[in-house]
């Protein structure tokens, strides 16, 4: 049976800025508890307000590992003022541009899970691209355009080890379904095309994966 977060943490992932529904939290979460196994930390694209890192910051604490979040905090194409999901109160008036990074904060403060995360702010690609050491979970919930999800594929697939979990949010196969494009469906099939990976579970538009080769 999988592995569910206590009932403090379910709500203070629900009271939470964010977007994802609580059935794929605990799919993330039971994910996430599995991989913290092989004792390497958790890597998240995508923090936003906190929401998800929340699941993985307690995944991380019961395992003795870290949770890691990257977000340049300036919000995705989607987010931005004018577009279906964009909170104002997101905005940072004296800058006038999106900053979810004193959210973030609260959120995880509020949780008590502070201890338990490490916060990276910088460009997804950027930030990989300087990272030397080996993964257990990869979380990709960062940008859905084309550039940005396979720039997160391409820059944290190749750390995740061995039986390390690779997970996918927003993957729609049907176009209908979504108004932010099907970027992160692409990057799914291509994770399976490449042979390295194997899929181990589906909750509605979470996608889990299993590196079980080389390459990506
Ligand atoms: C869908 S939200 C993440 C939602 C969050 N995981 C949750 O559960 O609420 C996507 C986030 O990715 C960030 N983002 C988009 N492209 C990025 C990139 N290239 N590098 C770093 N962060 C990026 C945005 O700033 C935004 O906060």
């Amino acid at each position: 049976m999988a592995i569910a977060p206590e009932p403090e943490i379910v709500a203070a992932f629900e009271a939470a800025k964010g977007f994802m529904p609580k059935g794929e939290g605990l799919a993330l979460y039971a994910a996430a508890t599995e991989a913290a196994t092989l004792g390497l930390p958790l890597l998240e694209v995508g923090t936003y307000c906190g929401r998800s890192t929340i699941l993985l910051a307690d995944a991380a604490r019961r395992a003795g590992v870290s949770a890691i979040t990257v977000d340049h905090h300036r919000g995705s194409e989607e987010q931005q003022p004018g577009w279906e999901y964009h909170d104002p109160e997101t905005v940072d008036p004296e800058v006038g541009r999106m900053d979810t990074l004193p959210t973030f904060r609260r959120t995880l403060h509020a949780a008590g899970l502070e201890d338990h995360v490490i916060a990276i702010v910088g460009r997804s690609p950027q930030v990989a691209k300087a990272w030397g050491g080996p993964l257990g979970f990869v979380f990709i919930d960062g940008g859905h355009t084309d550039e940005h999800a396979t720039g997160d594929y391409e820059g944290w697939a190749p750390h995740l080890a061995d039986g390390g979990l690779l997970v996918i949010h927003d993957v729609f196969p049907d176009p209908v379904d979504i108004m932010t494009g099907q970027a992160p469906y692409r990057v799914y099939l291509r994770a399976l095309e490449s042979g390295a990976f194997t899929e181990v579970a589906a909750v509605d538009s979470l996608r889990v994966l299993r590196r079980t080769g080389a390459g990506t």
